[in-house]
């Protein structure tokens, strides 16, 4: 069965990681035929993805666009519904950070990181939801952070924002309940991604990798559709690594 699905921030890091993963699974499950509509705004990231998420097997379509934008984000679902007829699956992972101390945080840092993390993902699931909930099926991931329920010191702004996607996932669950569409919070500590930068090798040392992340993820979009996997802790086994 084709399953149409939307990633955010597919172009590196854990999005990358989803989106082959969904690929790879296509060839362990026969009924699975995943299409994925890659979308980020670097579009020689997504052509790199898709051509390795072809190469396993899925069909994957790119999709050029800021989430910031919420003109960009009515094209992108606009565009999937008169392509595909319908969305099944959307993973919210697109998400921006800026790490600093509280004192030194800028209007632009604030309006940057609120405009990616809360903005851009309230309007792309708003745009989505009411597709599934007319189906009665599909399943929303938010890969919201460790940081959406502790805080670290140089993390204001960032936590703010995840605080923000945690508390708009859990009252939209209490909607796709009742409409039979299955929302998960994906919460990971560290992982290796360029969100980071040029980390020291010790460090990496500590730190998971996007696939530790994605593997999990596609497995709970492959329970059956009964089975709602609400929240996904995932920490290096050491513990987070900063304060
Ligand atoms: N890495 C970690 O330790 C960690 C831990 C917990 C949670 N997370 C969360 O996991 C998610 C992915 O993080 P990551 O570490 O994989 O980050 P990453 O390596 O920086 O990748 C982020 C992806 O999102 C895209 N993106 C960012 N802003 C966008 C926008 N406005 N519109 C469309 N695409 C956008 C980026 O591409 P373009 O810049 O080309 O658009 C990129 O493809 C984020 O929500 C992050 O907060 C990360």
């Amino acid at each position: 069965m084709k399953h149409i699905i939307i990633i955010t921030g597919a172009g590196k890091g854990i999005g990358k990681a989803v989106a082959l993963d969904f690929a790879k699974a296509s060839k362990a499950y026969h009924d699975f035929e995943p299409h994925l509509i890659l979308v980020s705004r670097t579009l020689d990231d997504l052509e790199t993805v898709a051509a390795e998420c072809r190469s396993c097997g899925a069909t994957a379509d790119l999709f050029q666009a800021d989430i910031s934008d919420i003109a960009q984000i009515n094209q992108l679902v606009s565009a999937t519904l008169e392509r595909y007829g319908t969305i099944d699956c959307l993973v919210n992972n697109a998400g921006v950070g800026r790490f600093k101390p509280f004192t030194e945080l800028t209007v632009e840092d604030y309006e940057y990181t609120m405009a990616t993390n809360l903005k851009g993902t309230f309007f792309i699931t708003q745009k989505v939801f009411p597709v599934m909930e007319q189906k009665r099926s599909g399943h929303i991931f938010f890969i919201t952070s460790i940081a959406a329920e502790t805080a670290f010191k140089s993390s204001s702004l960032y936590s703010m924002s995840k605080f923000g996607q945690k508390g708009f996932l859990e009252s939209i669950r209490l909607y796709a309940k009742s409409c039979n569409v299955r929302i998960t919070n994906v919460m990971p500590g560290a992982v290796s991604t360029p969100m980071w930068g040029e980390v020291a090798e010790e460090m990496k040392g500590v730190m998971m990798m996007p696939e530790d992340i994605s593997g999990p993820l596609v497995n709970a979009y492959l329970l059956p559709q009964r089975t709602s996997v609400e929240e996904l802790v995932i920490r290096p086994v050491g513990g987070d690594i900063n304060e």
